[in-house]
C-alpha cells in the first residue's frame, strides 16, 4: 500500500516546538511579512537571521515524540511505499529515524548561497556568518521557503499525491497550500484520505476520516493499524 504522510508544525508541538497558528503560536509575536518573505529579509537581514538562528539553536533542546518514532517505524514496514511530506523545518523526523522525507519548507539546519544557490548542511548561526562555502560570497541566508516563494520538490510531492493509496494529514491547520490543496488531489486519484489533527482544520471537511487527539497518540495507533507489530 502506497502512503503519504503531510506533517505540519502540530506533530513537532508535543515535542516543545512552537506550531505558528495556535495560541502562542509563532506568528503571534512576530509579522510574518518581517521574519517570513524575502522582501523582509531585504529590508532587515539581521531580525530574520535572529529569528532563525534562535529557532535553529532550540533544535537542538527538543527531541523527537512518538509521532514522529511511528513514522520511523513505519518506513521501516513500508520502505519506499511511505514517503513522509513535511511542512516543517525541523529536523526530527529524521533523528527519529525517518529517511524518506521531503521538507517542501526547507530545513532550519541548511543555509542557502543567494549567490550561487548551494544549500551547505549548516547548525551555526548565520548572523555574521563566514562566507557561502562553495563560491566564497557573503550571501547566505536561512534555507527556509518564505511566503511568496515556490516550495522544493513539487513535481515529486505531485506524483506521490496522486499514485498513493492512503494520503495521512497530520497536524497541519490547512492554512497554506499547495500543502492545502494536496488532500483533495489524493481524493481525486482515488486515495482514502485521513486527518490526524487536536482540532477541526480548515481542509477537514475535504477527508474522507478525521481523527480528533494528539499526534503522539493518534500517529502511533495509526501506524499499529498499518503495519501490525
Ligand atoms: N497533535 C496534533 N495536532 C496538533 C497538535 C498536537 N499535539 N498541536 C497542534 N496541532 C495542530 C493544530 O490544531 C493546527 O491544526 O497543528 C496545526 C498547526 O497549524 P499551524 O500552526 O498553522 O502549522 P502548519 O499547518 O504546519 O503551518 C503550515 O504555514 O506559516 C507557514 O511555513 C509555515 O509550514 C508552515 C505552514
Amino acid at each position: 500500500m502506497r502512503v503519504v504522510v503531510l506533517t505540519g508544525a502540530g506533530i513537532s508541538a508535543e515535542s516543545g516546538v512552537r506550531t505558528f497558528r495556535d495560541a502562542g503560536g509563532l506568528w503571534e509575536g512576530h509579522d510574518v511579512e518581517d521574519v517570513a518573505t524575502p522582501e523582509g529579509f531585504t529590508r532587515d537581514p539581521e531580525l530574520v537571521h535572529r529569528f532563525y538562528d534562535a529557532r535553529r539553536r532550540a533544535l537542538t533542546l527538543v527531541g523527537p515524540n512518538p509521532a514522529h518514532r511511528a513514522l520511523a517505524a513505519l518506513e521501516e514496514a513500508l520502505g519506499e511505499e511511505l514517503l513522509v511530506v513535511t511542512q516543517n523545518v525541523d529536523d526530527l523526523h529524521e533523528r527519529a529515524g525517518s529517511r524518506r522525507v521531503v521538507h517542501m519548507h526547507g530545513e532550519l539546519r541548511r543555509a542557502r548561497c543567494e549567490a550561487c544557490g548551494a544549500r551547505p548542511a549548516w547548525d551555526a548561526d548565520l548572523l555574521d556568518a563566514p562566507p557561502c562555502p562553495a563560491c566564497g560570497r557573503a550571501r547566505l541566508r536561512p534555507d527556509v521557503v518564505w511566503f511568496g516563494e515556490v516550495p522544493y520538490e513539487l513535481d515529486r510531492i505531485h506524483a506521490a499525491v496522486t499514485g498513493c493509496d492512503l494520503f495521512v494529514a497530520v497536524g497541519t491547520s490547512g492554512a497554506v497550500y499547495p500543502a492545502a490543496g494536496y488532500v483533495a488531489l489524493a481524493a481525486s486519484s482515488g486515495a482514502r484520505t485521513l486527518e490526524l489533527n487536536l482540532e477541526p482544520s480548515e481542509v477537514s471537511r475535504y477527508f474522507d476520516e478525521v481523527r480528533t487527539g494528539p499526534a503522539a497518540r493518534l500517529v502511533p495507533q495509526l501506524v499499529a493499524e498499518l503495519a501490525p507489530a
